[in-house]
């Protein structure tokens, strides 16, 4: 029976020491037939004997069942903090942690964006922030995990990595609050989407303009579930309503142009549209990031965005490769 349960592989490091554990853990059998096998049940203390002796048995990684899942998602919450400031964890493996943790937190706060929900990820935005602002190696190695493949939770935590690091090459002197405030901006500012009816929303082909036009009004929706929320300022909400917006007037949902649009909008609208096209849906292909970066250049600069910040954003990506022109 127990071998039909799905198994999320993670990393020993995680686990911290002396800290009770609220999901159980399985390791897998070597051989042909693999099989997970239950080596420790939740509400146990995880201690550095426990950990030692998996080491000498050359055991990096263990397992959480699918239907523990949900307990771990919140143990990694509750000790991101600690797991981001841990030397021992490697960049590549930091970066997986944070990225996968957040993936799947967005994509709950999508199904069902309720208030705890909200509580949640702002905790997590703000130790995503501090990870950005602190740590250079991760945050290089968080942009290059981003994955391909859309989902509008993989799209929002793309968009808010993108965001917050090109808000700290762009915005000198800001204070590490005011960081906090934009991160869940960017983090949520699609979050409109989740009024959206999912035929619209996972259409595979281009939507009609009826559909277009509820589409659009997802910056919004946004606006105003946040609003309700009381969880952001207005300066982060400012983000979620106008992504959409381009410097020469063509965006929506208001056609503000030039500086009538906030920087931060901006810097999300940027990130919005870098992400949007390298990544893959059924109708679309992925650009490859020098690709996305060439065609904003030769397309979109100017006209909806502008210069300054198009050259300070493709160095996030491909330092040297592109000259803004
Ligand atoms: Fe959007
Ligand atoms: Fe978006």
């Amino acid at each position: 029976m127990e071998q039909k349960q799905q198994f999320v592989s993670i990393d020993l490091n995680i686990l911290r020491i002396d800290i009770l554990k609220p999901f159980d853990i399985y390791l897998k059998t070597d051989g042909g037939r693999q099989q997970y096998v239950l080596y420790s049940k939740k509400g146990s203390y995880f201690t550095n004997k426990i950990k030692q002796t998996l080491l000498l048995n050359k055991v990096n990684t263990i397992y959480v069942s699918e239907d523990n899942r949900d307990l771990y998602q919140e143990y990694v919450e509750d000790n991101l903090h600690y797991i981001i400031k841990d030397n021992s964890i490697a960049p590549d493996q930091k970066s997986k942690i944070v990225y996968d943790s957040s993936k799947y937190l967005m994509e709950k706060l999508f199904e069902n964006p309720r208030s705890s929900m909200f509580a949640r990820t702002k905790k997590t935005v703000n130790n995503i922030v501090r990870l950005i602002l602190s740590d250079t190696e991760t945050t290089s190695s968080l942009i290059r995990i981003s994955e391909y493949d859309y989902y509008t939770y993989t799209h929002s935590v793309n968009v808010g990595i993108f965001s917050v690091a090109f808000a700290r090459e762009l915005l000198k002197g800001i204070s590490e609050q005011t960081f906090y405030e934009l991160g869940l901006g960017f983090f949520l500012h699609d979050i409109g989407k989740s009024r959206i009816p999912v035929e619209i929303l996972n259409k595979k082909g281009p939507l009609n303009e009826d559909e277009w036009n509820f589409m659009k009004k997802h910056p919004e929706i946004g606006y105003k579930i946040l609003e309700d929320t009381g969880y952001i300022k207005k300066e982060s909400a400012t983000i979620v309503l106008q992504h959409h917006e381009r410097v020469n007037g063509s965006g929506y949902p208001k056609g503000l142009q030039g500086d009538e649009i906030h920087l931060f909008g901006k810097i999300c609208s940027l990130a919005d549209t870098f992400d949007a096209m390298t990544t893959r849906r059924s109708y679309q292909k992925a650009y490859s990031a020098f690709e996305a970066c060439n065609v904003i250049k030769d397309k979109m600069i100017q006209k909806e965005f502008d210069r300054d910040f198009f050259s300070k954003f493709i160095r996030l990506f491909t330092p040297g490769d592109v000259n803004p022109g």
